[in-house]
């Protein structure tokens, strides 16, 4: 089959730039966003703009949606007007919002008993990985499926894994985050070490970097953690909302994580200060006040 009628639900920092990317590589996309000011851009490229997320599904022969949390994808997907209510059998709905796996399996069977095929593929990469269509995709559901919707997934990324079935893809991107989270927690307790112990942070993340604790964390968020820029690639807010996901499946699997847990706490007490819309990075100043 080739593709070539797609739609986009969700135009925010992540949607906007990948609904953009699937235009620019020459497929006819309808879109449709909650706030419709945000869908505007998306015209000027070229799109069409439905009136709700039932039009995008009969507009299109794949949806893709990128929405906030569990139950934003349960109103687009099989919410009033939302893509069960637009969407015949044949249909590949690919939703790229991080939620929770039980979610997702769920969402698949009840859309699947309709004919429509869902993967769940969420993403990493940030903003920046977005806009340059080098997003890493973790996707659950059918081999086959995944296969099919090949072309779509790689306007959008350069790392694209069928991780295995309806689920898994999330799961994956939470094991993401947890490797990130603890990453985070790294960089920040090596840097508040060196400024107690009078040395010069900048100099700690130059050499450390290199070597065999080096990290993504390290590298990129030291400098900012150190020179006290908070302004969020990645906010504290949205982090917390991954690592209730990651407790959750925590719960549900009965698996200790118990670094996870702390990270979570630690954010909790930027949250309690105010400070939920700091990127990650202010991690560093919830180890300065416990120090204090
Ligand atoms: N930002 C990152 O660096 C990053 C990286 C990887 C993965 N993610 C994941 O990608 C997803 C989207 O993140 P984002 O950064 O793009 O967030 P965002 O900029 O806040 O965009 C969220 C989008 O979801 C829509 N939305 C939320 N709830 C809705 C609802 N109930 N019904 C309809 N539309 C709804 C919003 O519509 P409105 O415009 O009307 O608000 C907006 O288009 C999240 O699951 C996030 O965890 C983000």
């Amino acid at each position: 089959m080739t593709i070539a009628r797609l739609g986009f639900v969700g135009l925010g920092i992540m949607g906007g730039p990948m609904a953009a990317n699937l235009v620019r590589a020459g497929f006819e996309v309808t879109v449709w966003n909650r706030t419709p000011a945000k869908a505007e851009p998306l015209a000027a490229l070229g799109a069409a703009i439905a009136g709700s997320p039932a039009e995008v599904a009969e507009a299109a022969e794949v949806v893709v949606s990128c929405v906030t949390d569990s139950p934003d994808v349960e109103a687009i997907a099989i919410g009033p007007s939302g893509i069960a209510e637009g969407g015949r059998a044949g249909l590949y709905y690919v939703d790229c919002s991080t939620i929770a796996p039980a979610t997702a399996r769920r969402l698949a069977a009840r859309l699947g008993g309709q004919g429509i095929r869902m993967l769940d593929a969420p993403v990493s990469g940030g903003d920046v990985g977005a806009r340059a269509g080098t997003l890493a995709i973790m996707v659950g559901g059918e081999a086959a499926d995944f296969e099919a919707v090949q072309p779509v997934l790689q306007a959008m990324g350069r790392t694209i894994v069928h991780c295995g079935p309806s689920g898994a893809g999330q799961v994956v991107k939470l094991c993401n985050q947890v490797a990130g989270a603890l990453n985070l927690l790294a960089m920040a307790e090596a840097v508040t070490l060196a400024r107690r112990a009078g040395v010069d942070p900048a100099k700690m993340l130059e050499v450390v970097s290199a070597g065999a604790a080096g990290s993504w964390m390290l590298t990129n968020l030291g400098p900012r953690a150190v020179g006290g820029d908070f302004t969020p690639g990645f906010m504290v807010e949205l982090m917390q909302k991954d690592l209730r996901l990651v407790m959750e499946t925590s719960e549900d699997t009965q698996t200790p994580l118990p670094g996870s847990a702390l990270v979570q706490q630690l954010f909790r007490m930027l949250e309690a200060r105010g400070r939920g819309r700091d990127g990650t990075q202010a991690i560093v100043e919830a180890l300065r006040l416990l120090a204090e």
